[in-house]
């Protein structure tokens, strides 16, 4: 038996119970991880409320969750990869991301092929807070949009879970990084983190602040917020911009009419899903050394983890719905 957080149905925060699950040992391929960090992530949100990626139903009950660290605690057959004692961590187990859920337990049987050993100098709680969010990051400035020196950037809720990191990553190609945020307690968190400018969206218009700053528009616009930003962010990019929607905190995008992309500067739109981008194992462990590579570095650094016990994460979703921390959050069983 251990103890896990699961949802009978989809709904509020309420619907999270602290439940005795059986845990079977590993099966083939399978590792048992004793989780000892586990991330809250925006989509364990949506995979609470339902009806936001999926199509089909889920199996109910549902352990959310889609990524920790945590030690090996034994191997089933066939393993070679990692042995019991070994430091791990994981972003989704292979599957598509919303369909495998099931982080949110002191313990879990991974394939053992999605597991990637955690350097020394990364702690298990970094390493939680930055996989998914740093993979994310990765996969725009990488893949999408690379900022030079010198370009003007801005960033939707800078001071969340992946605007920290984008933040960083961004100021480290020579970016001029504006960012918007709820507050200014969060204002100060991501000029901490290099943010150069910051806008008070909530209280000011922020087409016209960022203007401001750039006349002649961004060079990018990257976004996490979703419907309450993304149209408007149009009018802040420059000519032959690029607009990047990687996350819908507020809601869905409501439907562009891709005219708007020539009316308003021969703009590129983006729409990335992690998934997509982690590919094979081989590639994930890849990406990851990567990312442990410039968090050792100090490139991205400060990645403020706001903690909570596991059994509290019914708590940590309601702060989250309300847009209350800044950074990540981890959950420690
Ligand atoms: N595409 C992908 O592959 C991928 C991967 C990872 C995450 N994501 C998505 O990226 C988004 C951000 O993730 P995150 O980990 O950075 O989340 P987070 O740390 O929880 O931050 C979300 C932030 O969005 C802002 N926000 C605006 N409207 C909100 C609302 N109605 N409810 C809650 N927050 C609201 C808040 O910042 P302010 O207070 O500053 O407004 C909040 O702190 C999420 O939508 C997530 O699903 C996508």
């Amino acid at each position: 038996m251990v103890k896990a957080m699961r949802i009978h149905a989809h709904g509020g925060p309420e619907v999270l119970q602290w439940e005795d699950i059986d845990l079977p040992p590993p099966g083939p391929g399978e590792a048992r991880l004793r989780h000892t960090a586990i991330a809250l992530n925006f989509s364990d949100i949506n995979i609470r409320r339902g009806g936001f990626y999926q199509k089909d139903p889920l199996p109910m009950p549902l352990i959310p969750g889609n990524e920790a660290a945590g030690v090996v605690e034994s191997v089933g057959p066939g393993v070679t990869e990692v042995k019991p004692g070994d430091r791990v961590g994981y972003v989704g187990v292979g599957a598509g991301f919303f369909a495998k859920n099931g982080s949110y337990a002191e313990e879990r049987n991974v394939p053992a092929a999605r597991l990637v050993h955690l350097p020394k100098d990364v702690s298990d709680i970094e390493a939680a807070a930055v996989m998914l969010k740093g993979l994310t990051s990765s996969n725009i400035v990488n893949r999408i949009y690379r900022p030079e020196r010198g370009d003007h950037v801005l960033i939707h809720a800078a001071a969340s879970g992946v605007g920290l990191i984008l933040t960083q990553w961004c100021k480290h190609f020579g970016a001029i990084v504006i960012g918007t945020v709820g507050n200014a307690e969060k204002a100060r968190i991501a000029r901490e983190h290099g943010a150069d400018h910051t806008i008070l969206y909530r209280q000011v218009d922020f087409v016209p602040e960022v203007k401001k700053i750039i006349p002649g528009g961004v060079r990018a616009v990257l976004d996490g917020v979703g419907k309450d930003t993304f149209e408007k962010s149009m009018d802040c990019a420059a000519p032959f911009g690029t607009l990047v929607n990687y996350g819908n905190a507020s809601g869905h995008v409501p439907p562009i009419d891709i005219m708007q992309l020539s009316l308003k500067g021969t703009l590129s739109m983006w729409r990335p899903g992690v998934s997509h981008f982690l590919g094979d194992p081989a590639r994930f462990k890849l990406l990851c050394s990567e990312l442990f590579d410039l968090v050792e570095k100090g490139v991205l650094k400060n990645i403020a983890a706001r903690t909570y016990a596991l059994k509290d994460a019914r708590q940590a979703h309601i702060d989250a719905e309300r847009a209350e921390h800044a950074g990540p959050v981890v959950l420690l069983p």
